[in-house]
């Protein structure tokens, strides 16, 4: 008998259940801060880390690995990803990132090669998961990955404009000196550009902004709400160029996506969903909608009341990115 069999007596099936197992895709900056956003609070039961470089794969878990007495999940990584089976939800983040000037839109196809190796493989060991892109251009490459998985559009998540809308909130939060929590403001459409600011439904504490000062965000708004919306597009360049790349805030904004799913909360976040039949929208394209989150991803998309130019800008971001869908080589 082993020692271990002797201290540790075998009295019943060994729970090797993975009961909320998360899959993160890319150990760089984004996939390191959404994994340990999703460990320090602990959100998953184990979280399996797949990457191809793999000295800087091992040195992330061992690192982590040091300090799991603090954590109460598994850490597991790998190249090969038999490492991801049984997950609920996988999280991809691996590609290449914008440098300097480059739009988001413009690493569409590099991205969409790197999805090419990577879905195929998350779909033969996690069948039945919920798959979050964060990778960018993340409305795009939702798409790519719900036509190259097959899976049905509800268990495909971009990230979106969940990170747009949280800077919005904490902005205006700092502006009104509230709590960002109570605070509810959305920015729908591309995560990008063509992002669409709900100035029609910002409300704290149910009190609607625009009630308050009907000219809010127009040309002659004596409070100058167009300058904080500036500052949420610059938000992500700025960052970038202090520090060279963003995480963290990406790295909360998905661990709350992740925690609603593992928790089937019904909570609602604007994500990029298959919008078609949404919100007046024709196209077959992915775009961030205020949706309701579950164990099978989007389970419902509230179908917000938009202001005529709120719906007017959501259909010009949907008709830039069918023409950057249309463009993509599967
Ligand atoms: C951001 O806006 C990189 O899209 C990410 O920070």
């Amino acid at each position: 008998m082993s020692t271990i069999d002797a201290v540790l007596k075998s009295v019943g099936e060994k729970n090797d259940i993975n009961i909320d197992k998360v899959t993160v895709v890319g150990a760089g900056e984004v996939g390191m801060a959404t994994a340990m956003s999703i460990l320090c609070q602990g959100i998953a039961s184990e979280v399996a880390l797949v990457d191809m470089v793999e000295d800087r794969l091992m040195g992330q878990l061992k690192d982590i690995q040091q300090g799991i007495m603090f954590l109460n999940a598994k850490v597991s990584a790998s190249a090969d990803y038999a490492v991801t089976a049984g997950s609920k939800v996988c999280v991809i983040t691996a590609g290449v990132r914008q440098k300097d000037k480059e739009t988001r839109l413009e690493l569409v196809q590099r991205n969409t090669d790197v999805l090419k190796v990577i879905v195929p493989n998350i779909v033969k060991y996690c069948p039945d998961c919920v798959i979050i892109i964060i990778t960018n251009p993340c409305d795009i490459l939702a798409w790519v990955t719900w036509k190259l998985s097959g899976f049905p559009a509800g268990r495909i998540i971009g990230s979106g404009t969940t990170l747009d809308s949280a800077r919005f909130r904490f902005l205006i939060s700092e502006k009104l000196g509230v709590n960002p929590g109570s605070v509810h403001a959305n920015i729908i459409a591309e995560h990008g550009e063509s992002c669409v600011p709900l100035w029609s439904t910002i409300n704290v504490g149910g009190a609607r902004l625009r009630d308050r000062n009907p000219k809010i965000a127009t040309e002659n708004d004596p409070e100058n709400w167009l300058d904080l919306f500036q500052n949420v597009i610059k938000s992500g360049y700025t960052v970038r160029t202090l520090k060279g790349f963003t995480n963290w805030a990406i790295g909360l904004s998905v661990a709350g996506l992740v925690k609603s799913v593992l928790k089937n909360d019904n909570k609602v976040y604007p994500v990029s969903t298959l919008a078609k039949g949404m919100c007046g929208i024709d196209q077959e394209v992915f775009l961030s909608l205020p949706c309701c989150l579950g164990r099978n991803g989007v389970t419902q998309v509230i179908e917000v009341k938009l202001a005529d130019e709120e719906r007017r800008l959501l259909k010009t971001s949907a008709d830039k990115l069918k023409e950057v869908i249309d463009g993509v080589s599967l």
